[in-house]
């Protein structure tokens, strides 16, 4: 799927370029707001083949799409990729898809949470078993393989407390014993991280994030080995989580600005990082740029240029933490993260509220725990909006 042009171009011609359907001399893919395409020979064969990149019905491929995908797997160096309608969409599939009634898979506690679920709620009913281990501690890891167990599932960086996954150690692991190796790559993107150059078998994004980059989209894609990938189509088909094409074509025209914006993100985040550390209010704080960070060498190694995504712990606990929150002007409180503007969230009152809290504990999100989404604004401005809402009554 990935074009021969695309090897040899750079990462930010082809984050601009690669997949773009010049249709009718169109400089951008146009919107294909079509849900079936005419049936010619051409497409008859292509079904009767199987029918993969083949337009026949929007929810096989659209043009959109296909422009997507095409662009996804020259960012992440993947032979081929599938798009869906979202990131849980794309992580349903792949598990349901590739995993039979009596297999098994290692995954974190720390996973995100619509993961955590469908590992813990949902595969269990179809008889797939379950070992959370721990992604920080590849050996835990391997210490979970048993006779049958097939995939390995990791994410470069945990959500909220950003424990950094040694994602090559874990692909020496893999390899030893024979498994297919999963990440999930949102936190970073393809600028941050490239994992199939370091041996992961499929790549999943909630393209929602930094891939989208603007919050204004859901979707997910999932690209690596074409094997696999040709796999997990029918599965597609058949569970039917595929993207809308005005979906495809707002994410592909988010996915040309990648290179430009991630940079801005992870210094912007960097730079406040630096600054909370020292902070009389704040606690401790957690970026992957800061040396205090417990994986700051394996950070270096698996994502040395960083991301948006940073998190502190305020003095004071919930309390402090919430009155800080309620007191940013330009900072939202809202879920999700990775678009131009930058978010806030206190995992106690949102992503992990129905998680007890000795076990919230335990996973570091003590009282007064704030993650932060850097979006693109002036680092300046940001930094004012920060320091004003910690010091407000
Ligand atoms: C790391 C990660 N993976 C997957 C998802 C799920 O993506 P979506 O909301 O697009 O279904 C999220 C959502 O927040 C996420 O943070």
């Amino acid at each position: 799927m990935m074009a021969d042009k695309d090897s040899d171009r750079r990462f930010a011609t082809r984050s601009v370029h690669s997949g773009t359907q010049h249709i009718e001399g169109a400089v951008n893919t146009p919107i294909f707001q079509s849900s079936t395409y005419f049936l010619t020979d051409e497409r008859y064969t292509g079904w009767a083949a199987g029918a993969q990149h083949t337009l026949l019905y929007s929810r096989l491929s659209s043009v959109n799409s296909e422009a997507c995908v095409e662009k996804i797997c020259a960012l992440e160096g993947a032979e081929d990729g599938e798009l869906f309608a979202s990131g849980m969409a794309a992580i349903s599939t792949t598990l349901l898809g590739l995993l039979s009634q009596g297999d098994h898979v290692v995954a974190s506690a720390d996973v995100y949470g619509g993961t955590y679920g469908l590992m813990t709620e949902d595969l269990p009913r179809f008889g797939i078993g379950v070992t959370m281990a721990d992604m920080q501690d590849p050996a835990s890891y391997e210490a979970a393989i048993q006779d049958n167990t097939k995939i390995l599932y990791i994410e470069t960086l945990s959500n909220p407390v950003m424990k950094v996954c040694d994602v090559e150690a874990m692909s020496e692991i893999a390899k030893r014993h024979d498994l297919l190796l999963v990440i999930d790559n949102t936190f970073t993107s393809p600028w941050g991280c490239q994992p199939i150059a370091m041996g992961c078998d499929l790549v999943i994004h909630s393209t929602t994030k930094y891939l989208g980059g603007h919050s204004d989209i859901v979707g997910g894609a999932v690209v690596g080995r074409a094997d696999l990938i040709a796999e997990l189509f029918p599965k597609k088909v058949h569970f039917g989580g595929s993207p809308d094409p005005h979906a495809c074509y707002l994410l592909e025209r988010g996915m040309r600005t990648l290179n430009a914006r991630m940079p801005i993100h992870a210094s912007n985040a960097a730079i406040i990082a630096a600054r909370l550390e020292k902070h009389p209010m704040v606690e401790k704080t957690i970026h992957t740029s800061l040396p205090s960070h417990p994986d700051y060498n394996t950070a270096q190694r698996i994502m040395p240029k960083g991301t948006g995504m940073l998190a502190f712990v305020m003095k004071g606990g919930n309390e402090e933490a919430l009155r800080f929150m309620r007191g940013l002007e330009i900072i939202f409180e809202a879920t999700s993260l990775g678009g131009v503007e930058s978010l806030v969230e206190c995992p106690f009152n949102s992503s992990h509220m129905f998680v007890p809290e000795d076990v919230r504990n335990t996973a570091g999100v003590v009282p007064g725990f704030v993650r932060l989404s850097i979006g693109i604004e002036d680092v300046e401005d940001l930094w004012e909006d920060i320091v004003q809402a910690l010091e407000h009554d």
